[in-house]
């Protein structure tokens, strides 16, 4: 067993946000015998289907979707509605500085997760917000220019759409290939869109419509070289991989916890790098807007906290498992579930194979049928929920592979798309 396993059986107290709050540290025998199973070398199935059974869906749903929206686990369920109890129970004693040492807790598990500093993290609402925040807090002028590659989210986009309209500036926008052969390539592409007047390249650590994953270290390291800024959209990725942020060398990351870390909807992340950080400024002024840490980027009085305490109770659960084990529990599933479907003409697989080049989202085109149509059949026929993505000519469902998705069900999910196809 690795020092990091010793280490957490020893601390076990409890789950349910036992480090959080008295209220709920009473640890039932039968939630620390499910953490003690969840802190585990085990990689068999039998293993993956217990953390399934942490996830039920509504009967008979085989959920493909995880990159539109992430499910809690139990725990994290329970966690966040005790919060909520305790809150509205009385209310104006949490609110307003009354849960601050936990809300510095989860700010020091999510800077735990990213391998960074807590005094580089806010907490969030989500991506949007995150790459809003970015956006915003730069007065850029008329001629200045943003690199934005093609896969780009709107929640990235926008905001600079928004800079390029009314002010001027200039978003370069190169084209990224649907399966690059290399890391070198994707740089080079990036290499070729800087110029003398590029401020901040915005990119996705993974692209939301094929899954591919960008070389954030490599650009970052090529940016830097120029004076460039580089700000990073990690929804698809934070949760998923095994992030160090600093090895990462990016400006900014900001995610939406929702996705890969399955914490309670309407809660995100956001890294700022301590020496980027003068940049930015906070979306909303409020109280403690003038703060001269990063909180004064998170400040909008009366907030969500029981999604706040509940995404520590997420994080709880991915260092239960661990985000090595759960990085390479992605890949495994990933070949498992392209293994069905290589070498085959029936299909198009249109997302980079390499573990480098992507992860949990693979995107798959049943060739000569229409992705809506293979979609719906999916879903009215057999319950399997997945998401079409038709933009870049990829006609192709997106189907995400997260750890609650057993080989059972990617073997379940391959006989049907034969079916159909
Ligand atoms: C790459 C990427 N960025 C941003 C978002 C927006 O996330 P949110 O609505 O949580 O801000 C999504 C949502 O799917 C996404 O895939």
């Amino acid at each position: 067993m690795n020092s990091r396993r010793k280490f957490l059986k020893s601390a076990l107290t409890g789950f349910a946000g036992a480090t959080l709050l008295p209220q709920i540290s009473q640890a039932s025998t039968a939630s620390n015998t499910l953490n003690e199973k969840l802190i585990s070398d085990d990689n068999s199935e039998a293993y993956w289907n217990m953390v399934k059974n942490q996830f039920p869906f509504t009967d008979g749903l085989y959920y493909f979707n995880n990159g539109s929206l992430g499910p809690s686990p139990t725990m994290v369920r329970s966690a966040t509605n005790d919060y909520r109890k305790i809150l509205d129970e009385f209310p104006s004693k949490y609110m307003w500085g009354g849960w601050n040492d936990e809300k510095e807790t989860v700010r020091k598990q999510v800077a735990d997760l990213l391998k960074t500093s807590e005094e580089e993290i806010a907490i969030i609402h989500n991506t949007t917000e995150g790459m809003n925040l970015i956006a915003r807090s730069f007065d850029l002028k008329a001629g200045d220019e943003i690199i934005l590659a093609d896969h780009e989210h709107t929640s990235g986009t926008i905001p600079w759409q928004v800079w390029q309209e009314t002010k001027g500036i200039k978003i370069v926008k190169p084209i990224l290939p649907i399966i690059p052969k290399s890391v070198d390539e994707i740089v080079e592409i990036y290499k070729k869109a800087i110029t003398p007047k590029t401020k901040i390249i915005s990119m996705c650590h993974i692209v939301n419509t094929n899954g591919m994953t960008l070389p954030v270290k490599e650009v970052s390291e090529l940016a830097h070289s120029r004076g460039i800024l580089v700000a990073v959209d990690g929804a698809q990725a934070a949760g998923m991989l095994d992030i160090d942020l600093h090895d990462m060398q990016c400006d900014f990351y900001t995610a939406s916890s929702h996705k890969w870390l399955f914490s309670p909807k309407g809660v995100g992340i956001f890294y700022a790098r301590k020496e980027s950080q003068h940049h930015l400024k906070p979306l909303i002024v409020c109280n403690g807007h003038t703060d001269k840490t990063i909180r004064r980027l998170e400040n909008y009085n009366t907030r969500n906290l029981p999604e706040v305490l509940g995404l520590g109770a997420a994080l709880q659960f991915n260092q239960l498992i661990g985000s090595e084990k759960i990085e390479a529990r992605t890949m495994e599933l990933k070949n498992y579930f392209r293994a069905k479907f290589e070498g085959n003409q029936k299909y198009k697989l249109k997302t980079p194979a390499s573990d480098q080049l992507s992860g949990a989202i693979q995107t798959l085109e049943v060739v000569g049928k229409d992705v809506k149509g293979v979609q719906d059949s999916l879903f009215e026929k057999y319950r399997i929920d997945t998401r079409p993505m038709s933009t870049f000519g990829l006609n192709g469902l997106r189907i995400s592979l997260a750890i609650y998705n057993t080989k059972a069900d990617v073997d379940y999910l391959a006989n049907v798309i034969e079916t159909i196809s």
